[in-house]
């Protein structure tokens, strides 16, 4: 870099802006620019053109705060030399859009690799907060690979209600439960729903949000300490500012997602997952990123790399606290840093602050232990997800940092027989047929069966359904059995305390294991040998094949079909099929 901050190579936002074989095509691609007040000397001063990837609308209240962060980091654009140029992202509320967000995540990626390319940008800063505007984000950043940085909105401030701390998403599983034991009433049950909202931001357990951000954090993508910084706090703003200014930087020191996206920097996040008690959500994000990236990324790298790992944050689901606790106790850098102790972080890997992993974390110990455990006493010992396989799917995981002691006693440790349990499976084909039929008292489901959901995987539903973490029956949450053993080919939500087995692939409606099952099959669950069968013969297997597999609705909207057209399943991360193809496409545009 120059000491007036000009690049010393020629930008790719010059062959639009400054192009002097293209007289006339520059002038059109300038003119309109002027227009609310941009003057042709900034755009043809050669200075990097940082995009702002807006998340936040009102349609996003999660991240809808980033209209705000947004001024700041135009403010650091500026001073470190940019011009910056916002522009909105498709938005992806997780909550409300329906049938899924899970359907708009490959749309939002799509869309933003079509802005990233075709557009005259040098670097962009990812806006990102609720579940899948992160991988998204980080997808089409890692196929287009321009200089990007993740800046994340934050979670909201702990929620509290009646004296206790609720978290966002839990309360909701936790409510559910009591009010199906008839223990709250309706109204108890949206109060304390609306209580664990108390400001802009995320949510503030370690959900998907959370999550996704975290392990934005520790691929290296986002400056250090940016995830865990809650949305209202001033140091978001702060942030805003350092990530505005650092962007172009990035560009100046011409540093790519794709010097940081490398395999190391995956496994690295797959056991921050681990030890923050991450999202099952994870998983199908974080091989959808790699993918993009090209990254070379396998489903068993969960099992080898992130399963031995200890839970580290006593943080909801997994644990007690929330987001504003976890932040003042060190946040995502605490948590790294006892990784990086024990030997288990590759710190040697590069990230966007132009140093290594290793020396981002220096002196980053925690300050609070009751809320980020040292690695030699943690919360939990090998709290990875577990990766199973057998005649029903060829892959599912189980996130066992949610195994309750209670649950682990009732199913997982008859003597002599530790880590095995079969029960008799209990299957709905799709959610809508779960709620209507799981109070039926002639469908005798009682502590010893196993609940089993299809039709909720990728192409299923289509898009992948939240609905693994299915509730008992109500007569049985009334006697104070809170979680059966759960199996399906869609996902839950981050959120959600539930051990399910989960993203199982392929899914029912891709063929997969799950549309031979029957209800009164006994399934096999072992966690000694990783495997999930159902204990019926390969004759009769091969009989039930003969019929069709379990029917899934017709698709509604073009890019429903669109989708299930070329969707991938959750093992592989749910992708476009043969996006990946297209690599470091950052390369100029063809002229019109
Ligand atoms: Fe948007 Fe949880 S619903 S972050
Ligand atoms: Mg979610």
């Amino acid at each position: 870099m120059t000491s007036d901050h000009q690049p010393t190579r020629r930008l790719r936002s010059q062959d639009w802006f400054d192009n002097p074989d293209h007289a006339d095509m520059t002038a059109l691609y300038l003119e309109r620019f002027m227009n609310y007040g941009t003057t042709p000397e900034e755009l043809r001063s050669g200075k990097p053109i940082i995009g702002i990837a807006q998340s936040g609308s009102d349609l996003n209240p999660c991240n809808r705060h980033h209209l705000d962060l947004a001024k700041r980091v135009r403010d650091g654009i500026r001073d470190a030399g940019g011009i910056p140029i916002e522009f909105p992202s498709h938005p992806l509320f997780e909550n409300c859009k329906r049938p899924t967000a899970a359907l708009d995540r490959n749309l939002a990626y799509m869309g933003l690799v079509e802005l990233l390319y075709g557009y005259p940008f040098d670097g962009v800063v990812l806006t990102t907060g609720c579940d899948k505007t992160t991988p998204s984000a980080l997808m089409a950043a890692a196929t287009v690979d321009i200089p990007a940085i993740v800046l994340s909105g934050g979670p909201m401030l702990d929620g509290w209600h009646d004296g206790e701390l609720v978290g966002s998403g839990t309360v909701i599983w936790r409510s559910r439960r009591k009010y199906a034991a008839g223990e709250i009433t309706r109204e108890e049950f949206l109060d304390a729903a609306l209580d664990s909202a108390p400001s802009v931001g995320h949510c503030n357990t370690m959900g998907t949000a959370s999550t996704m951000n975290a392990i934005a954090e520790a691929l290296g993508m986002s400056l250090t300490g940016c995830a865990a910084i809650p949305a209202a706090y001033r140091q978001r703003g702060q942030m805003a500012y350092r990530t505005g200014r650092r962007a172009v930087e990035l560009v100046l020191e011409d540093i790519r997602p794709s010097h940081i996206l490398t395999r190391e920097a995956f496994l690295n996040a797959i056991r921050v997952n681990s030890a923050i008690g991450g999202s099952t959500n994870a998983q199908p994000h974080i091989m959808a990123m790699a993918k993009h990236a090209g990254a070379d990324l396998r489903p068993e790298d969960w099992q080898a790399h992130g399963y031995d790992i200890p839970l580290l944050a006593n943080v909801q689901p997994a644990g007690a606290y929330l987001g504003e606790r976890f932040h003042r106790a060190g946040g995502v850098p605490a948590i790294m840093w006892e990784l990086l102790q024990a030997g288990k972080l590759d710190g040697s890997v590069p990230t966007v602050t132009g140093a290594t992993m290793a020396e981002n974390l220096e002196g980053r110990e925690a300050s609070d232990r009751e809320v980020i455990k040292p690695y030699a006493d943690p919360m939990m010992e090998r709290a990875g997800f577990f990766v199973l396989k057998g005649n029903l799917f060829d892959f599912a995981i189980m996130k066992t940092s949610v195994i309750s002691a209670d649950f682990r006693a009732r199913y997982l440790s008859e003597p002599g027989r530790e880590g095995i349990f079969e029960g008799k499976a209990f299957v709905f084909d799709g959610s809508e047929d779960y709620h209507a039929r799981i109070n039926d008292p002639a469908l005798e489901i009682d502590e010893r069966s196993i609940l089993v959901i299809r039709g909720a995987g990728p192409l299923g539903w289509p898009g992948s359904a939240e609905v693994v973490n299915m509730q008992p029956p109500d007569r049985l949450l009334k006697r104070g059995i809170t979680s059966l053993p759960t199996i399906g080919d869609g996902r839950q939500s981050g959120t959600a305390d539930s051990p399910s087995i989960l993203n199982a692939s392929p899914e029912s409606a891709a063929g997969g294991g799950l549309a031979w099952i029957r209800t009164g099959d006994v399934i096999r669950l072992d966690l000694n040998s990783g495997t999930c069968d159902m204990l019926v013969d390969e004759t009769e297997i091969a009989r039930r094949k003969m019929d069709s597999i379990p029917p899934v609705p017709p698709s509604r909207t073009p890019w429903q079909r669109i989708y299930r057209e070329t969707v991938t399943q959750l093992e592989d991360g749910a992708t476009i099929r043969g996006a990946e193809d297209f690599q470091r496409i950052s390369t100029t545009p063809p002229r019109h």
